[in-house]
């Protein structure tokens, strides 16, 4: 039986940061609010001409170094995101053919902050069916750019960034279970107004931002990934004392403490970006994943769970061995 592991990863964050500070002199809010109410207290903002296929393109060349891979290795680019460069072509061809990966499987899929989950359960397919045998697989966005500065219920949560993992056949596992859900009756209390086929002559206008309704995404985040995450580890027959780390969704604080409390580990046994990096939706688990193998804090042969949860709503969770 082949299964799939990570062999490298890496992130991009864009260089200019706006602080909890910054915002207060944009919108009536402060500090205070923003660390209490989410844990945020910076985030880093995409220039005007930065994409996402840039970032991912930066991101790619760390993880491909740290996995010793070159483009030439690569068979497959799958990118989760809900801002990419365009509409068409998907983004993972644009960022196939600028590092010199030859033709090969490429799209993007769009599942919200799940994104990045999506993408590498997708991928731990395609590579257990024998038909990819070395995957890029991101999750990236310029999501500030879909942000109207003025709405303080929606600017102060968010960021922008990319986190791109190698993923390879392996004897062991590596990715041991991955758990995907979705349900659209809640589709009206996250989304985004404009898209190509539905009001696009909003686009620009300051019709086109982000709706959210937060409390209500708040308590279905909490419910649902509790839930995910014990069927995740029913479904692999693991226990929760066997986890060594949790990676979770950065979006908030009190979501990520409730789903520590729920499993019962401690903060120390969680990674936690959400201060440094907002919410970067579909970035936010590979970017957290790479924080923590940096760092020295995750290691090779650890139980880890990921999860996320996003717009649609969309969610997932992937119980791996590093
Ligand atoms: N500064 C100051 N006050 C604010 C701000 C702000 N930035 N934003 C809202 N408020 C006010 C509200 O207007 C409200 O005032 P009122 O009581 O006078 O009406 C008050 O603060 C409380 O508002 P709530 O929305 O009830 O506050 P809550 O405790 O729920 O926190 C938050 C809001 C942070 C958005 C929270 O609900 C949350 O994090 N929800 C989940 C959001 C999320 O995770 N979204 C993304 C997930 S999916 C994805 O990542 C795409």
């Amino acid at each position: 039986m082949t299964y799939s592991r990570i062999a490298g990863t890496g992130r991009y964050l864009p260089e200019r940061i706006m602080t909890n500070h910054d915002l207060e002199q944009m919108v009536d809010t402060s500090d205070e609010w923003i660390r209490t109410r989410t844990g945020v207290e910076r985030r880093h903002v995409c220039a005007d001409d930065e994409t996402v296929s840039q970032m991912c393109i930066e991101a790619a060349k760390i993880a491909m170094d740290a996995a010793g891979v070159t483009a030439s290795d690569i068979d497959m680019v799958i990118t989760g995101t809900t801002s990419p460069d365009l509409i068409f072509p998907n983004v993972s061809t644009i960022i196939q053919h600028e590092l010199g990966i030859p033709a090969c499987t490429a799209f993007s899929l769009e599942a919200a902050c799940t994104g990045f989950i999506y993408a590498l359960s997708t991928a731990d397919k395609f590579i257990k069916a024998g038909e990819a045998k070395c995957a890029l697989v991101m999750g990236a966005e310029c999501i500030t750019k879909l942000v109207d500065w003025s709405d303080r219920n929606t600017c102060v949560l968010f960021g922008d960034g990319a986190g791109a993992v190698i993923l390879k056949p392996s004897e062991e596992p590596g990715i041991i279970s991955c758990h995907l859900g979705a349900d659209g009756q809640y589709k009206d209390l996250l989304y985004y107004p404009v898209g190509a086929s539905k009001n696009l002559a909003a686009a620009g206008t300051a019709d086109a931002r982000i709706m959210m309704t937060g409390n209500e995404v708040f308590k279905v985040a909490v419910k649902t990934l509790g839930r995910i995450a014990a069927e995740t580890l029913e479904k692999a027959g693991v226990s929760k004392e066997e986890l060594d780390w949790l990676v979770p969704h950065q979006a908030n604080i009190r979501i990520i403490q409730a789903m520590a409390k729920r499993l019962d580990m401690p903060m120390e046994k969680v990674i936690v970006t959400v201060q440094d990096h907002g919410n970067t939706s579909a970035a936010s688990v590979p970017m957290a994943l790479d924080v923590g193998i940096r760092d020295g804090r995750l290691k090779k042969g650890q139980l880890i769970l990921t999860e996320a949860f996003g717009g649609g709503f969309t969610w997932g969770s992937v119980l791996l061995r590093l």
